[in-house]
């Protein structure tokens, strides 16, 4: 089976990140779907202006590039007051501009993301699938993957301590690397 190379968003820059955790764990477990997880980081993106279209600023440009050499992205939400973080929101904004260059059209996308809540970022998601089916990102829509962060669920490293949560993931990813395919041979 193709190997797929994905690059993943964490939308979280808190030290403590959960999401951070669960995206380790889904690096670990991706080869088991036939997927390379690498991370593209948006921490150091500055805020979108379009001031900067004309001459976008390195850091932008070397995201966008990230997102256009990979195969597909995941992104990995928390949900701030029933949204998608700023961080986040402003990658997005930084990927989609310059006008008719936005980076993640046709781009087959995923989002999956972990809360303290029990909903598990679900509104947040929603709102995230409302802004990738604008950028013309196809989307995974099934299985939706809501994570509740229990206490121990994950270790600091990534793994995971709960085997039904584990063999989610797994199958999540596994249908991840099916979208891609199917993606990808819709375009070819
Ligand atoms: C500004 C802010 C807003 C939050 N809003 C929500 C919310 O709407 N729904 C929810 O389930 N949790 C909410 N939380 C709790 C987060 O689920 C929790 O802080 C989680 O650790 C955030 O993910 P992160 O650690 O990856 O940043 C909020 C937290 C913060 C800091």
């Amino acid at each position: 089976m193709t190997t797929y190379t994905v690059g993943f968003l964490v939308g979280s820059i808190s030290s403590t990140s959960i999401n951070r955790r669960l995206s380790r764990a889904l690096v670990k477990l991706a080869p088991q779907a036939d997927l390379t997880l690498t991370e593209i980081p948006i921490a150091g993106l500055p805020f979108y202006s379009a001031d900067n279209d004309g001459a976008i600023p390195a850091e932008a440009a070397e995201f966008k590039a990230a997102i256009e050499a990979s195969d597909a992205v995941i992104l990995i939400t928390p949900e701030y007051n029933r949204s998608v973080p700023g961080v986040l929101k402003n990658a997005l904004d930084t990927a989609s501009r310059p006008w008719g260059q936005n980076s993640l059209a046709g781009k087959p996308s995923a989002v999956i993301g972990g809360s303290i809540g029990p909903i598990g970022t679900a509104v947040a998601q929603q709102h995230l699938r409302s802004i990738l089916s604008f950028l013309a990102s196809p989307e995974l829509s099934q299985p939706e993957a809501y994570i509740h962060m229990r206490d121990g669920l994950f270790t600091e490293d990534g793994d995971v301590t709960d085997d039904s949560t584990t063999e989610f993931l797994v199958s999540w990813l596994k249908a991840v690397h099916t979208h891609i395919a199917k993606s990808l041979s819709d375009v070819s």
